[in-house]
């Protein structure tokens, strides 16, 4: 660290979270290096190293070669244990602190608790949240030398650079916008009256770097939400308010859904999360309201 400016390493760097997290960190005057195989346009003012994560050899010969120590590395991409294993197999020799973004689908939805406690024990063991979970297994297990390592287990991520819908039938939907202004109906499952609350990215971006350096946050998972907790529906509602035009939902029944697309599960149930364990723990808690978050997202797409 230089006169505060830190020295961030970013895997992945160019897409939603990982980009948002490289600008946030830029604009904060650190000196960003990020890893992708480049085929997406780089954010300008950081460093840029292309490798193929998967290809392993190729991936290390990039992190030595940039002969640089690091203060804070985020893992945006890891997806499977093969991913945690090559953080935990690298990164200690150049890194001094690792983040690594899982996901709050680790949890099993038929098991949670109103507010979800990270120590909630029950999680899913396969599909895309049973995998993030091996992933923090690795870390759990691992030897990290004096590498201090923190996880975020981030709910539904919203802001510029993806594209609207926290819930099933509508989510990440690209039409959404075009849905609404020209009146016709949202289906949401249960009629949206699923609790969520949703983080801004910028918002898990501050925290991510919060992170780094912070003892009592060593080996710590901390659930990352944001400020609001809202009806699933609402968050279309606001949507609607923003563009001028009124929401009106159609129900798809729970269990109509479950059985046509039992991968729908983890959305379906609410997913709202205690965020004192950020603030004991010193890190940067999500502050941005839903409704300026959403403003913000909706004007960025319109
Ligand atoms: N979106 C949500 O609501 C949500 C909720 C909870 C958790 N999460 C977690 O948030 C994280 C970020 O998600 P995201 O979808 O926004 O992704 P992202 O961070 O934008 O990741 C994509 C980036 O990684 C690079 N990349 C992809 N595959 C690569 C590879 N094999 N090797 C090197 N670079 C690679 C891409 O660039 P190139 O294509 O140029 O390589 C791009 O820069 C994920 O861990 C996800 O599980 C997301």
């Amino acid at each position: 660290m230089v006169g505060g400016q830190l020295s961030i390493l970013i895997i992945g760097g160019s897409g939603f979270v990982s980009g948002t997290l490289a600008r946030v960190a830029r604009d904060a005057g650190h000196d960003v290096t990020i890893v992708t195989r480049g085929e997406k346009p780089i954010p300008e003012g950081v460093r840029a190293l292309q490798a193929d994560r998967k290809d392993h050899q190729a991936f290390a010969a990039a992190i030595e070669g940039a002969g640089t120590r690091w203060d804070l590395a985020v893992d945006c991409i890891g997806y499977e244990a093969e991913d945690a294993r090559q953080d935990v197999e690298l990164l200690p020799e150049v890194v001094a602190h690792l983040v690594f973004i899982s996901t709050d689908f680790v949890f099993d939805p038929a098991k949670r608790a109103y507010p979800q406690p990270a120590e909630n024990p029950h999680f899913l063991d396969d599909g895309y949240g049973g995998k993030k979970r091996d992933c923090e297994e690795v870390l759990l297990a691992a030897d990290t030398g004096d590498m201090r390592w923190t996880v975020m287990r981030p709910c539904h991520i919203y802001g510029p650079g993806s594209q609207l819908g926290c819930l099933p039938e509508h989510s990440r939907d690209e039409d959404l916008i075009a849905t609404i202004r020209a009146g016709r109906p949202l289906r949401l499952v249960g009629g949206g009256h699923f609790l969520q609350q949703p983080i801004f990215a910028r918002d898990l971006a501050r925290l991510c770097l919060s992170a780094c350096g912070n003892e009592i946050a060593h080996r710590g998972i901390y659930c990352a939400a944001g400020p609001d907790i809202i009806e699933s529906r609402r968050y279309y509602e606001i949507i609607g308010e923003v563009l001028g035009c009124e929401v009106t939902v159609e129900e798809t029944p729970v269990t109509e859904a479950l059985e046509e697309h039992p991968e729908w599960a983890p959305f379906l149930c609410h997913r709202i999360y205690d965020l004192s364990p950020l603030r004991l723990a010193g890190l940067q808690v999500p502050n941005t309201p839903i409704v300026r978050g959403l403003f913000e997202h909706v004007k960025s797409l319109v």
